[in-house]
Parts: structure tokens; C-alpha cells; sequence
């Protein structure tokens, strides 16, 4: 028994975290199923396409060399193409055959004299594989280093790059703006003797335009970001780095964070109309990549958030034990704060909204982002089969608790991408849309779930594997 759960395990690590060896263009996948004939438009998904430059493996999840996949729905078909991100990292890495620029958590190999070049400039990496957006009009492949890449839809080619800043050294971004409207919104921490967190507005042909900022003397490593009709949330964790040992940088990016409870958690809750601090509030201390949702209501903001008791998820992502076939990811869950905006200070507890273990959550965003909701999608752990990675998609209702899940053996979604239906009248009517690697196979597919069962509607199957990815987007064409 025992060496079936290696073998399966081994099976998902190889094919989940090895290399996509392909760049494909296919015009017609194979469909199992019925596809909503309503389901017109474009899933960008981003995500590592390796994990390995030469001889060389990186270390961690959130490493490796940017692929975007491009799924094209009409008429219940599916087309698919697949690109390397095309970027200064993914060329040095082709030219040299290595490693040539800094991750997450893995830095290039330093000789003497590249310490001292990396110590003074930081070559970061411009290979944006996180997440997807359409901001102003344009298509982005976004990353933490403030070097976002713009990307032709239909080609999936690089066609230029867009800071937020003048100066692209020295800060980070956070892979998760928010939009409204036409205009997006998105924080930079930049790095000083005293850091600050800025909030910037991106309007279409306009320079991005400063609406608040907040100082900090140690920052946090933030993901995300709440807003609400009128407010930005900061929510700190205390998961905090010196600015001075980013200066130094003797260690990959992430590695100079240090895990601080005593500091405990805040929310800071700013005015987006004039900036200015309207509310700080304290909470034991907790982790999080993603907040969900923020919604006014009466007199109480309500911040969703995925959390995490510490930080050692991130410690949970290096490729060395993901590999181990008897690990247990820590189960984040579901947490609400509520945060009393008349009271402006004080201290404030989460509740869990629901038991099941969720990350890269999802919900309509498009009609209910900050406002009242129910359900989130993501991905998650089966209770009963604990050991290796995220081995199912989960539908959580927020007022009840209640969740719902797809699993089958050997298979390992990704993020489940809700797409509603052009008219809906309920709040879950369409699709989830998620990346499958059937580990048995070693080849993924794309799942459509139907979003109110949670039961398969259809799937179409790709000849090669997806490797392990994190977000992407669903463009609409109706
Ligand atoms: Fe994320």
C-alpha cells in the first residue's frame, strides 16, 4: 500500500513539477461532454512551464520559468496553445543554460565577482508567471517584481513591459489589482530605511496615478489586497524583512522574511478617496496569500481571507518536500474579521466560515466583488487522503459552511476558474474551469464543472502535461 501512495506521489512530482516540453497549437481538443454553448471567449492561465534550466532544478513552487496556456471556447469546442513567456530571464536561461536571474526562492549561481554584481543590482526576474489581467485595456502577465509583461492574446507573444514605477528596482508588487470599471488598482511596497506600501490607480493612457500610501519599518511579504466601495485593507501579517538584508540580498528574496507572531496581525483600512487612515485594527497573528472579498456592511467591514495559523505553507512549497511523498500541506481555511469602522482601533478576531481546506480562491468577481456573496471555488485537500498536493476543487457556501468537491484518484486540479453565465440569476449559474493533471497519465485536461452541482459537465484533453500553475483569467467574447 504503501508503495503505491510513493509511486502515485512520485508520479504527480515529475509531471506536476518537471517540465511542459512542448509549445503547442492545436485547434480542436477532444471534448468529453457538453460545453455551454454560452461559453464564448478566452481562459489565459500562467504558471511555471519548468522547473529546470539545464542541469539546474529551482527550489521552490513559486520559481521556474513562465508558460502562459491559451484556451479558446466556441461552439463547444476548444482549441489550445501554449507559450513560453518571452522575457530577459527565459532568454539568458536559453543562452546560457542556466539559471541567470533571481526567484522567489532561488537566486543564480554567484561567483565572486556576480555576488558583488547581484549585491549592488539584483537581477530580478521579469519572467511574470503568476497571474493574468486585462489592466487599461491591455493583457498582462503580472509578478511580485514590478516588471509586468504585456502579452498578445491570440499569439500569446511578449509585446512590452509596464512598471508602476519609474525606478523598477527596490519595490514589489502584489499579483492580485483589483478592477473597477476601467480602471485597475494594485499596491507596490517599495523598500527604504522607512518602506512604504502604495496604493496606485491605472487608468487607461494615463500615467498610473498615486491615491495613498502607508509607512512601515519592517515590511510584510503582502500577496494581496482587500478594497471595498470606499476602502483600501492592508492586511500585515507578521511575516516581516529588514530592508537592509534586501540591500545585502545574501539570500533568495523570500528567505530574508522572518516569522515575527509576537508583532501579531493588523489591518490597516484606508479611504480610497482621500487616503488618509481610517481605521487600524489588531488580530492574533495569522498568514495569507488571498483575500476574497471586502463588503461594507452597516457600520462593520468584512474582510474574507484564505488564512493560515504561521507562515509555513511557504516552507511547505520547496520542490525538496513536495517531493516527499508523505507530506501534508497545511490546510488553509475560510476566515472572516470584521472589522468595526466607527471604533477605528482595536482588536479583532477571525471566525472560520468553513472546515474545508481552500487556496487559489475564486468567485464572481466580475458582479459581486465587494459586495454581498456566497460562494468561493478553490482548490483544496481531501480530508481522507491527506499526503502530497492539492487533489481536489471545492465549492465552499460562505453563509452556511457547507462546501461541495470533485475529486478522482490520481488527479490534481488547479485553480477552478468560475465563469457565470451571461444571465444568471443565480449567484452560481455557469462554469468552474480548472487545469487537471491526471498523475496516472502524466497528460492534464481541462475540466468544466458545473458550478451549481459541483459535477462534471465536460472535459478536453491535452496531449502533454500542465505543470502545477497558479492563476488565470477568463476573457469574455459575447
Ligand atoms: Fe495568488
Amino acid at each position: 500500500m504503501r508503495e503505491t501512495v510513493r509511486i502515485i506521489v512520485t508520479t504527480y512530482f515529475t509531471s506536476g513539477f518537471g517540465t511542459t516540453e512542448r509549445e503547442l497549437k492545436l485547434d480542436d481538443l477532444p471534448v468529453r461532454g457538453t460545453l455551454p454553448t454560452w461559453l464564448r471567449g478566452t481562459l489565459i492561465r500562467n504558471g511555471p512551464g519548468t522547473f529546470q534550466v539545464g542541469q539546474q532544478r529551482y527550489r521552490h513552487w513559486f520559481d521556474g520559468l513562465a508558460m502562459l496556456h491559451r484556451f479558446a471556447f466556441h461552439n463547444g469546442r476548444v482549441s489550445y496553445a501554449n507559450k513560453f513567456l518571452e522575457s530577459r530571464a527565459y532568454d539568458a536561461a536559453q543562452a546560457n543554460g542556466r539559471i541567470s536571474y533571481s526567484e522567489f526562492a532561488t537566486d543564480p549561481c554567484r561567483s565572486l565577482f556576480g555576488r558583488v554584481a547581484t549585491v549592488f543590482s539584483p537581477k530580478l526576474t521579469d519572467s511574470a508567471k503568476v497571474n493574468i489581467a486585462r489592466i487599461a485595456q491591455k493583457y498582462m502577465a503580472l509578478a511580485e517584481t514590478p516588471i509586468q509583461v504585456e502579452f498578445d492574446p491570440e499569439t500569446l507573444k511578449s509585446v512590452g513591459v509596464f512598471s508602476y514605477e519609474p525606478k523598477t528596482f527596490g519595490s514589489m508588487t502584489t499579483v492580485h489589482p483589483h478592477v473597477e470599471g476601467d480602471s485597475a488598482y494594485n499596491m507596490v511596497t517599495r523598500y527604504n530605511a522607512i518602506s512604504h506600501y502604495r496604493f496606485y490607480r491605472l487608468k487607461s493612457n494615463a500615467a498610473p496615478e498615486l491615491l495613498a500610501e502607508r509607512p512601515s519599518r519592517e515590511p510584510g511579504y503582502l500577496h494581496s489586497f482587500g478594497m471595498s466601495q470606499n476602502y483600501f485593507v492592508l492586511a500585515e501579517f507578521p511575516l516581516v524583512v529588514n530592508p537592509v538584508s534586501l540591500l545585502l540580498w545574501l539570500r533568495p528574496y523570500i528567505e530574508n522574511f522572518a516569522w515575527k507572531p509576537r508583532r501579531g496581525a493588523s489591518f490597516s483600512v484606508i479611504e480610497r478617496r482621500t487616503g488618509r487612515l481610517a481605521g487600524r485594527f489588531q488580530a492574533d497573528p495569522f498568514f495569507a496569500f488571498h483575500h476574497v472579498n471586502a463588503v461594507e456592511q452597516g457600520d462593520e467591514l468584512l474582510v474574507d481571507l484564505v488564512g493560515y495559523d504561521d507562515a509555513s505553507i511557504i516552507q511547505h512549497y520547496y520542490l525538496q518536500r513536495l517531493a516527499d511523498p508523505t507530506i501534508e500541506l497545511p490546510w488553509g481555511t475560510l476566515r472572516r474579521y470584521r472589522l468595526p469602522l466607527r471604533k477605528r482601533r482595536g482588536r479583532v478576531q477571525g471566525e472560520t466560515l468553513a472546515d474545508a481546506c481552500m487556496e487559489l480562491p475564486r468567485f464572481d468577481y466580475e458582479r459581486l466583488n465587494m459586495r454581498p456573496y456566497r460562494y468561493i471555488y478553490a482548490v483544496g485537500v481531501q480530508p481522507g487522503q491527506r499526503q502530497g498536493f492539492y487533489n481536489q476543487l471545492v465549492k465552499v457556501d460562505a453563509a452556511s459552511g457547507k462546501s461541495w468537491a470533485w475529486h478522482e484518484p490520481d488527479c490534481f486540479p488547479g485553480e477552478g476558474v468560475f465563469v457565470g453565465a451571461p444571465d444568471r440569476q443565480a449567484e452560481d449559474e455557469g462554469v468552474v474551469l480548472s487545469v487537471v493533471l491526471n498523475a496516472a497519465k502524466g497528460t492534464s485536461f481541462l475540466l468544466a464543472l458545473d458550478a451549481q452541482t459541483f459535477s462534471e459537465r465536460a472535459r478536453a484533453e491535452l496531449p502533454h502535461n500542465v505543470l502545477f500553475g497558479y492563476h488565470g483569467e477568463f476573457f469574455s467574447q459575447q
